[in-house]
């Protein structure tokens, strides 16, 4: 069986480090890794593939940044020669990039099965790119990977059929157990012993500059109570320059590695963010997050785990964090199936195929 996975952009390669790993133990198995491109950077692509003990690629797109059309074409362009080549039984996406979409839409012209990693979740929010990469991603997917039960109920009442949907659990969630020891023995010169970590880069908070300066406000505001840690994306960096917004009073990063970025999130007092991974991320280690957006396609780090929508809300924001402060944070319990073991679920089902 020869397996072809497609990754792009930073928040997969956690994703497929564990697929990649628990197929490589299987006998008759024979794997093509695809890096589209997507994300370039050494901070953001390289040190991912390294940490994560992720094979070097066999093939890089080189797509790099544009605007959706473009960077969604780039990879299409870019593909459709690879598959038609190497000829694999099985394309694996994960997630919901532009990357994602991309490949199962030419996989779905060219008649190459297709499995999607992290299926069925749904924001309900189709202003957000990556609803729409998800929506169409599942409708051309042969096989369904979904990482806990909302993701089922998602699918099948959009008419995907019950046979295709394989709940093997929170994959994302493997990396992290594998590399949480390794978090833990990091050292963290030069930061504070309490503190709330932040990233931001969603466009619908940092493309608009009223909103982002609210919002910035808000964590300069956060800053006088509890020092913000707050390792910038680029888009958000571009950004911030560009409206020329101060806050230097912030402590800066650059982005930061998959461990070091584990070691700030389990140290950290509070996570705020507006990432879909680190809000299931905290989720597990049972850290405060505080979600700076109006809904989550990832409901269940609400109703089980800790995760708190407060929107583009300073007063909520600053009431939940009081909570915090206090010693009143939300507590939760982690979800079934997000044990550490899903690639391994995901490795049964495509040798069962
Ligand atoms: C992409 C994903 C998003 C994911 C995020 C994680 C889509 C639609 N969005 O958003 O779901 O949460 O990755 O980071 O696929 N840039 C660099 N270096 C890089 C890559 C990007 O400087 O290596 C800059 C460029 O200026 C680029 C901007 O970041 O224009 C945005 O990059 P892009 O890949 O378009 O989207 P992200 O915001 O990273």
């Amino acid at each position: 069986m020869h397996i072809l996975h497609v990754v792009g952009a930073r928040p997969n390669f956690m994703k497929a480090a564990p697929v990649l790993h628990a197929l490589r133990r299987r006998p008759g198995v024979r794997q093509t890794l695809v890096h589209t491109g997507q994300h370039y950077d050494r901070n953001l692509s390289d040190v991912f593939f390294s940490q994560l003990e992720i094979p070097v690629p066999d093939v890089n797109l080189g797509v790099g940044s544009g605007t959706h059309a473009r960077q969604t074409a780039d990879v299409m362009s870019g593909i459709e020669p690879v598959l038609v080549e190497r000829k694999p039984d099985m394309v694996l996406v994960y997630g919901d990039v532009n990357s994602t979409v991309a490949a199962a839409l030419v996989c779905s012209k060219l008649l190459i099965p297709v499995a999607h990693v992290e299926a069925g979740l749904r924001s309900f929010d189709r202003t957000m790119p990556e609803e729409v990469n998800r929506i169409v991603t599942d409708q051309l997917a042969d096989v369904l990977f979904t990482p806990s039960e909302d993701g089922d109920k998602n699918l099948l009442l959009e008419g995907v059929a019950p046979e295709k949907i394989h709940r093997v659990g929170n994959v994302m969630i493997d990396s992290l157990v594998r590399l949480l020891p390794a978090a833990i023995q990091c050292p963290m010169n030069g930061l504070p012993d309490r503190f709330a970590l932040v990233t931001l880069h969603r466009p619908s908070n940092v493309d608009d500059s009223e909103t982002l300066k609210s919002i910035l406000e808000s964590l300069l505001t956060v800053n006088e109570q509890l020092d913000v840690v707050f390792p910038v994306h680029p888009r958000t960096r571009t950004r911030i320059a560009q409206f020329g917004i101060g806050i230097d009073k912030l402590h800066l990063l650059e982005p930061v590695p998959y461990i070091e970025f584990l070691a700030l999130q389990k140290r950290a007092m509070v996570v705020i963010t507006d990432s879909g991974g680190i809000q299931e991320e905290t989720t597990y280690l049972q850290v405060p997050c505080l979600t700076v957006r109006s809904n989550t396609e990832r409901p269940i780090t609400v109703t089980m785990g800790t995760n708190i929508l407060v929107g583009q809300d300073s007063r909520k924001l600053a009431f939940e964090l009081s909570a915090i402060l206090e010693g009143r944070a939300k507590r939760g319990s982690v979800p079934p199936l997000w044990d550490g073991k899903a690639g391994d679920r995901i490795a049964d089902v495509l040798q069962q195929l």
